[in-house]
């Protein structure tokens, strides 16, 4: 049960009944085109964002505990301080003191000025960078404190670490429920319009995955972040899911750090940094994370069950998916897969959530059971029906394209006929009916 508190007769009972100050106009006569963004050079976080952040606009960031919400924005605010102008931190759940060594330990990776320069950095280690002069920092939980000090501040960015923690104490509920989370969001909402600041809002993500001080939120802001990963790992996807201004489903790929959340502009790469490619059990897949194909390494391991059911365990895919294309194996493709535990890894902690890997999953499985490698040079796209065909994909050649600038040399994808644009050069495909075609071609043979 979630208490509701119903506010005293509002304000705006009052100001019902005083002039219209609105007037419609034409939309030629309405000044602003373009939004004018301010520049943000952490490039996978400004791509997520739409390509800058945009002024008066709220965004909110959620994710588990600990996943690193608090150190990517203050790598933000670091960099933005230094460029855009004034920015307000506010913690409510750390000292200052512990914010600072936060900052110092991020220190290090944020020198070295231009971030795009290196594979995977947000900049070069070589000393520890200045401290900025126009971040601020202060630890406040009361809204109207908040709001005194954006006053007194004017800053450009406003970031609210997190907002379970900021309460308005004209409201009886305690921070975090649901009419606290709603009412300060939506005085923050107004400001940040009036005033053109832009306003970042941390969330925590209940166990279930809702942000908690629910949907309400995500309906009140621009945009809203999601960071995710798997904790034991280093890697950390920054998804949008909802964006008033840019695509959602952009991905950016960081990696957690000593010195903090660092760019991985080219993540297939080190996705496969870690690949044995002459063992059984491992395939390749191309799947979209936004408008970006990415390669990742997908594991799959079937050995005899003891007793029992055997069982499905995924690690990265939906349970559903693994068992129908277990399903499928034994139905379609003559694999005798029932008696067999199937385990089954997405390798670099990344969750698929796209139908195109189901060809490498399944092909990585065939392959653990017949103990024959998947080649070497060989990418694997396909959707697979209940009846054991190939069905295509989106994309196809945004994901070769990308297949082939890693040096993969060949790729089956499903076959189809072949409308538009010819495959990209430099790889040679393999078109497959179905999935015991698909299987025959990707396994090498035993000598
Ligand atoms: N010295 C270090 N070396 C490597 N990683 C570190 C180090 N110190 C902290 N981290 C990483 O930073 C993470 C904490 O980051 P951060 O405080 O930004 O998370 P958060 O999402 O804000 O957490 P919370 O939900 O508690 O506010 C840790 O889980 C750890 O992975
Ligand atoms: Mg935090």
């Amino acid at each position: 049960m979630v208490e509701q508190v119903t506010a005293a007769p509002s304000r705006n009972a009052a100001s019902a009944a005083g002039p219209v100050l609105s007037r419609p106009k034409r939309l030629r006569e309405v000044e602003g085109g373009e939004e004018s963004r301010l520049p943000l050079p952490i490039h996978e976080f400004s791509r997520v964002l739409g390509g800058g952040v945009v002024p008066g606009s709220i965004v909110l960031i959620g994710g588990d505990p600990g996943i690193g919400k608090s150190t990517l924005l203050l790598q933000a605010s670091w960099i933005l301080a230094g460029a855009s102008g004034p920015v307000l931190y506010v913690s409510g759940e750390e000292s200052e003191r512990q914010m600072k060594m936060r900052a110092v330990r991020i220190s290090e990776g944020m020198s070295g000025g231009e971030p795009e320069s290196s594979s995977s950095s947000a900049g070069k280690s070589g000393g520890a960078a200045a401290f900025p002069e126009s971040l601020f920092l202060v630890t406040e939980t009361r809204l109207d404190a908040i709001l005194e000090h954006v006053q007194a501040l004017s800053p450009r960015i406003l970031i609210i670490d997190s907002i379970q923690t900021v309460y308005l104490p004209e409201l009886t509920s305690s921070a975090g429920s649901v009419s606290q989370v709603r009412e300060c969001a939506a005085r923050l909402q107004t400001l940040a319009k009036s005033s053109g600041m832009a306003v970042f809002l941390i969330g925590h993500v209940t166990k279930e995955g809702v942000l908690a001080g629910p949907r309400v939120l995500e309906h009140i802001v621009d945009t809203v972040l999601y960071l995710e990963g798997d904790r034991f790992q280093s890697y950390r996807l920054l998804r949008a899911v909802k964006n008033r201004f840019g695509a959602v489903a952009e991905v950016g790929v960081f990696e957690m750090r000593g010195d903090g959340l660092a760019e991985v502009s080219n993540p297939s790469e080190a996705f496969l940094a870690e690949r044995a490619a002459q063992s059984p059990g491992s395939a390749i897949a191309v799947v979209m994370e936004g408008t970006r194909p990415l390669l990742i390494e997908i594991q799959g391991l079937t050995s005899p069950a003891a007793y029992g059911t055997p069982r499905r365990t995924p690690n990265g895919v939906d349970l559903y998916r693994l068992l129908l294309i277990s399903a499928v194996l034994t139905r379609r493709a003559g694999l005798r897969v029932a008696e067999e535990d199937i385990f089954l890894n997405v390798v670099g902690g990344i969750r698929i959530d796209e139908p195109a890997a189901d060809l490498a999953m399944a092909v990585a499985i065939a392959s653990s059971m017949k103990d024959r490698p998947v080649a070497a040079d060989l990418v694997l796209i396909g959707e697979i029906g209940l009846s054991g065909e190939l069905r295509a994909v989106s994309q196809t050649n945004a994901r070769l394209r990308e297949a082939a600038a890693l040096g993969f040399r060949r790729a089956i994808v499903p076959k189809t006929v072949r409308r538009g644009e010819g495959p990209p050069k430099g790889i040679e495909i393999i078109p497959c009916r179905s999935l015991r075609e698909a299987i025959a071609s990707a396994l090498v043979p035993h000598e």
